[in-house]
C-alpha cells in the first residue's frame, strides 16, 4: 500500500455526471441528485475494501465506546463496518439527506444504533452543538471544498470538535490526483498541507499513499493521514 503510484489518464471526468462551475452549484441539491440517481455500488468513490480506513482506525487504539464521527459519510459501508466491529458511539453526517436515508435503509434496525446529522460542513448548525468526538473520519469530503472560506470553516469546526488526545483521519486526493470528481472541482492535499491547516495542536502520527481503483477501473491516488490532537 505504501508508496504506490499510478498514472492519471483522465482529469476526473470518468466519475463525473456533468461539468459544473463551482460558484453556480447548489451543493445540497448536487449531492442529493447524485445519491438519488445511483446505487451505492455504482458511485465513483464506492469501496468494497475498507482496509485503508480500518487500518487507520486500529492505529488509534481507541476503545469500542469511543465517539466516532464519519463526516460526509454518504451511503458508504464504513458505518456498516464500524457496527460489525462493535463500535457503539457512531455519528454519521452528510449534506445529503438522501445519502443518509439510503444508508439507513440498508442498515435496517441497526440504524437505530447510529446518530444521524444532516448538515453542511461549510455552514454547520447542528454540528456546532455536538460534544467533541474521539475520532473524526473524512474520506473524500474535504477535497471538495475549494473555497478558502469554506475550508477555514471546516478546519475551525474540526479544531473545536475533536477531543484532546482524539484523532482525525483524512483520506483525500493527493497532489498527483485527478482535478475533478463527481462533476466538481477538487482541492488536492499532501500531508504537509494538512498539517499546516490543522496547526501545532495536531501531530501527524501515521500516513500512507493509496491508489483507489474506481468501479470504472480508473485509478485515483489518495493521501491517507492520521493526526492526533496533542493539546
Ligand atoms: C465522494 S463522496 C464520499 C462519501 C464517503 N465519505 C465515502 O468514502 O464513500 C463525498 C461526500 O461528501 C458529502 N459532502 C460534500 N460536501 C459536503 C459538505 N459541505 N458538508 C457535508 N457533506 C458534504 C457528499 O454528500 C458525499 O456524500
Amino acid at each position: 500500500m505504501n508508496g504506490e503510484t499510478c498514472e492519471i489518464s483522465d482529469k476526473g471526468e470518468s466519475c463525473c455526471s456533468a461539468q459544473v462551475k463551482s460558484d453556480e452549484i447548489n451543493y445540497k441539491e448536487h449531492w442529493d441528485n447524485t445519491y438519488s440517481n445511483s446505487s451505492e455500488e455504482k458511485l465513483g468513490w464506492h469501496e468494497t475494501d475498507l482496509t485503508p480506513t480500518l487500518k487507520m482506525i486500529s492505529k488509534t487504539d481507541l476503545p469500542k465506546t469511543a465517539k466516532i464521527l464519519n463526516a460526509g459519510s454518504g451511503s458508504s459501508t464504513l458505518i456498516d463496518e464500524l457496527l460489525k466491529l462493535d463500535y457503539s458511539n457512531i455519528l454519521a453526517t452528510d449534506i445529503s439527506k438522501i445519502s443518509l436515508e439510503n444508508l439507513q435503509a440498508r442498515l435496517g434496525n441497526e440504524s437505530n444504533k447510529v446518530e444521524w446529522i444532516v448538515d453542511d460542513l461549510t455552514n454547520p448548525t447542528v454540528l456546532n452543538n455536538i460534544e467533541p468526538v474521539d475520532l473524526w473520519i473524512d474520506r473524500a469530503v474535504l477535497h471538495f471544498l475549494t473555497e478558502p472560506d469554506n475550508q477555514a470553516t471546516y478546519f475551525n469546526l474540526l479544531k473545536d470538535k475533536v477531543e484532546r488526545n482524539g484523532f482525525i483521519m483524512f483520506a483525500e486526493y493527493n497532489l498527483q490526483g485527478a482535478e475533478k470528481c463527481a462533476g466538481l472541482p477538487v482541492y488536492r492535499y499532501s500531508k504537509e498541507i494538512l498539517s499546516d491547516k490543522l496547526g501545532s495542536d495536531f501531530k501527524l502520527v501515521h500516513n500512507f499513499d493509496y491508489t483507489y481503483t474506481m468501479p470504472s477501473g480508473a485509478l485515483r491516488p489518495y493521501i491517507y493521514t492520521l493526526f492526533k490532537r496533542v493539546c
